[in-house]
């Protein structure tokens, strides 16, 4: 069988962040059979400056030309977030649209799933929402279905950090198989079209 793999970045830069939580979780167990992730931690991207976004010049900022590696050698990207303000926040935006520029836009046909842990009820919706348009500029494949939004997180992590709700497990799970499928349908259309 083939090996997938993923390239796994979280929304929100906090130590206790549930997102970070859940992303480590998925690394740590809830990944499909044949599939591997690489966490990208996004503390050191900078912000956007077109200045420095020269390809042929390399004049990409080093945190950011690894951010793009990560990404060109992943099969799919898995976004792990919370909402701010009812969208994305502005740490995550900035790290994808550094990733979104050139010919070379490692984002270009590549699958995508998102997925959010709130502490309140609602939380991610609108920010999982914000990002199709965003997919759609990009010429990226979201996965639609299954939707994970884990609500009420403090009851389904421990104190540790182990997402503990089975069934969030399961969906997590789930949405990972999905986009592993996904994943593979977009690696058969790339080949036959080489
Ligand atoms: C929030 N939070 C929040 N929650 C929500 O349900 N809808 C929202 O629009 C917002 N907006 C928002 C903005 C900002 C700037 C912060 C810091 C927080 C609360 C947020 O969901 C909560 O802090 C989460 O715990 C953040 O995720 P992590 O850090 O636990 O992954």
């Amino acid at each position: 069988m083939d090996t997938v793999h993923f390239a796994g970045i979280s929304g929100s830069l906090r130590k206790g962040s549930y997102n970070t939580a859940l992303l480590h979780n998925i690394a740590d167990g809830l990944l499909p059979a044949n599939t591997t992730i690489e966490i990208f931690p996004l503390h050191d991207i900078p912000l956007y400056n077109a200045d420095m976004d020269k390809p042929e010049a390399q004049s990409r900022p080093v945190a950011v030309q690894l951010l793009r590696k990560a990404f060109e050698k992943a099969d799919a990207i898995v976004i792990v977030s919370p909402e701010y303000n009812y969208s994305i926040p502005g740490l995550l935006k900035n790290a994808i649209d550094w990733a979104s520029r050139g010919e070379d836009s490692p984002l270009l046909h590549k699958p995508v799933a998102v997925m959010g842990a709130t502490p309140g009820m609602w939380g991610t919706v609108r920010m999982q929402l914000a990002f199709h348009p965003v997919f759609q500029y990009l010429g990226m494949k979201p996965l639609y279905k299954p939707e994970v939004l884990i609500a009420q997180a403090k009851t389904k992590f421990d104190t540790g950090g182990t997402l503990t709700d089975a069934t969030a497990r399961k969906l997590v799970g789930q949405q990972l198989q999905a986009l592993r499928d996904l994943a593979l349908q977009e690696k058969v259309m790339r080949d036959t079209h080489l």
